[in-house]
């Protein structure tokens, strides 16, 4: 789960550019990173552990115009220099990033260690590159050896590749996303639209395509034949010139959430694309996939569709056999638009009507998807998602309830309510001074309220490492309570019309002197509860801040999950 950069430039040098886009790739891994660039018959690799900016301050200079850059996300092998990328050949022939992974690179390192090849590092990675060599001193052409490569590996890979040899970027492609763009400067490839900024007009990258790029064109080739391919000019929105670098994004990001509010509103008020309501009114199925907090987005979202059959399914847990209805529209929601495990799935169904709601109008969910919707909460950048989560929910608000003078005004009540919360977080402080050095939680709630519980207790342990679970009440006195010592923190979520179908698992706290924290809402405003969640996603940063974590890009996590 890497991000990847590579470019070719007609009068610049690289190596800023590579830079400026790992940067904006860091969401995607932030283990390690590295670069390297062509110099004449010579290729010049540097790979630091940590940080784009670490990378940046070491960094040998050089006026080469092309080159490639990853920034990773360990998967196979430890975080360290030897498996950071770029990986280089035995024979320094070839020098490549990947992201992906090789499913059978056990085989194939066994192989070519047969045949003399050393390896490294613990990467499967390495394996490739070195395939790639081998082909290459067999048949000596490279794109014959990229759909050699094709057809033996097997797995997830983009890969974009540096001959020692050649003023070009050679590139190959399955499963996980590839664009090329064109700007006045060069060419250039990414895993993600945000790193192509220069560029004007882009193409998608199919499964199974290869080819390279120079510096002013292109060639692309699947089986052996080459295919053109027409660019698209790439929609840009106006940037926001005032942009300070904040202290924490995710701070940042939940006071937004207002303002998230208002873009919607702003946005949609003017109702969805006909088409989009269309295709929501005639479906009596409606199957919704996400991850992580977008799927905590969707099961509380997909409440509102009372006269739809409602499926949520995890996207790493879809399996197409078990889908009862056939007839059915499948709902995707993904802030960044790019989670493999989401893209998976909606390949297998994309032959039915497919509708992406995602933050990134490029993604490629909403490329792919048959009808599009932006969430509009405007670039979140902090690795715990918020803001993207109320737009999620309102989203899915909006679309079952439809768009008219009652839903916006609930809207804008509950937007009122949530400044309010933003404004007066003394108790939400104290209740972090109080609990900021224990080691776990538990979040309790009834019915419908568990899916509050578990966003809540995600975030908790994403950004803070205190560990936390999310229970049905009912269910503490079955286990869970074993672990209840004194002044173990216990939060209960409920809104205030069924707070006393928690008292007995409140008594069951007190009682053995564990703290019970109890957060209720209004069910006055369908969205009522949305304040509370803002309450806990600041609960969650205020106590990361205390425990000196790294808020925004907490460890082992990445903002974007690119591997299945
Ligand atoms: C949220 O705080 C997490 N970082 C994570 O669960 C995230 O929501 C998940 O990986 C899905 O991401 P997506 O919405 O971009 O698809």
């Amino acid at each position: 789960m890497c991000g990847i950069i590579a470019s070719i430039f007609k009068n610049q040098a690289v190596l800023p550019f590579l830079l400026e886009g790992l940067k904006k790739e860091e969401y995607r891994g932030y283990d390690s990173c590295g670069v390297a660039i062509i110099e004449p018959h010579k290729i010049h690799i540097q790979k630091e552990i940590g940080r784009i900016e670490k990378l940046k301050e070491h960094l040998f200079t050089s006026s080469s115009k092309v080159g490639i850059g990853h920034t990773r996300w360990a998967t196979h092998g430890k975080n360290n220099l030897n498996n950071a990328h770029p990986h280089i050949s035995n024979k320094g022939l070839f020098c490549l990033v990947h992201n992906g992974t090789i499913y059978n690179y056990q085989e194939i390192k066994e192989d070519l260690l047969n045949k003399g090849y050393l390896f490294y590092s613990q990467t499967d990675t390495e394996c490739i590159v070195n395939l790639l060599e081998h082909f290459y001193l067999q048949c000596g052409d490279i794109l014959s050896s990229l759909n050699e490569l094709d057809k033996t590996l097997k797995g997830t890979y983009v890969l974009c590749i540096l001959f020692k040899e050649e003023n070009r970027i050679y590139f190959l492609k399955k499963s996980t996303p590839l664009m090329l763009g064109k700007s006045k400067n060069g060419l250039h490839l990414s895993s993600d639209m945000r790193a192509l900024e220069l560029a004007t007009d882009y193409l998608d990258i199919e499964d199974n395509e290869y080819g390279f790029i120079d510096e002013n064109h292109y060639e692309i080739y699947k089986a052996q034949k080459r295919i053109e391919k027409k660019l698209y000019k790439i929609q840009k929105e106006k940037e926001d010139t005032n942009q300070v670098i904040p202290s924490f994004y995710m701070e940042k990001e939940i006071h937004e959430i207002p303002m998230v509010i208002d873009r919607i509103i702003k946005h949609y008020q003017n109702d969805f694309d006909i088409k989009i309501k269309e295709v929501i009114k005639k479906a009596n199925n409606l199957i919704f996939v996400g991850s992580g907090t977008s799927y905590h987005a969707a099961l509380r979202g997909s409440l509102y569709f009372e006269n739809k059959n409602v499926q949520v399914i995890l996207a790493s847990e879809f399996d197409l056999n078990s889908i009862k209805n056939d007839n059915a529209l499948y709902i995707f929601l993904s802030q960044s638009g790019e989670t493999l495990d989401v893209l998976k799935v909606l390949e297998k169904v994309s032959h039915y009507d497919t509708l992406g709601i995602s933050n990134v109008a490029n993604s490629s969910l909403l490329r792919k998807c048959k009808y599009a919707l932006e969430m509009k909460a405007k670039e979140e950048v902090a690795v715990a998602s918020t803001k993207a989560y109320v737009a999620e929910v309102l989203l899915l608000y909006l679309l079952a309830k439809g768009i008219n003078q009652n839903t916006l005004q609930n809207l804008k009540d509950i937007q009122q309510e949530i400044k309010d919360h933003l404004l007066h977080q003394e108790k939400i402080l104290s209740i972090a001074e109080s609990i900021k050095n224990k080691e776990n939680a538990y979040f309790l709630a009834k019915g419908k309220d568990i899916y509050l519980c578990k966003e809540a207790s995600l975030k908790l342990k994403e950004v803070t490492y205190i560990h936390s679970e999310c229970l049905f009440a009912g269910e503490l006195k079955h286990g869970p309570i074993a672990l209840l010592e004194k002044d173990f923190p216990i939060f209960f979520i409920t809104s205030l019309k069924n707070k006393e179908n928690l008292n007995s698992a409140i008594e069951e706290v007190t009682a053995r002197e564990g703290i019970p924290y109890i957060f209720t809402y209004d069910e006055h405003n369908p969205l009522g509860y949305l304040p509370l969640i803002t309450d806990f996603f600041l609960l969650s940063f205020h106590l990361a801040k205390m425990r000196k974590k790294d808020v925004d890009k907490p460890r082992n996590l990445a903002k974007s999950v690119t591997v299945d």
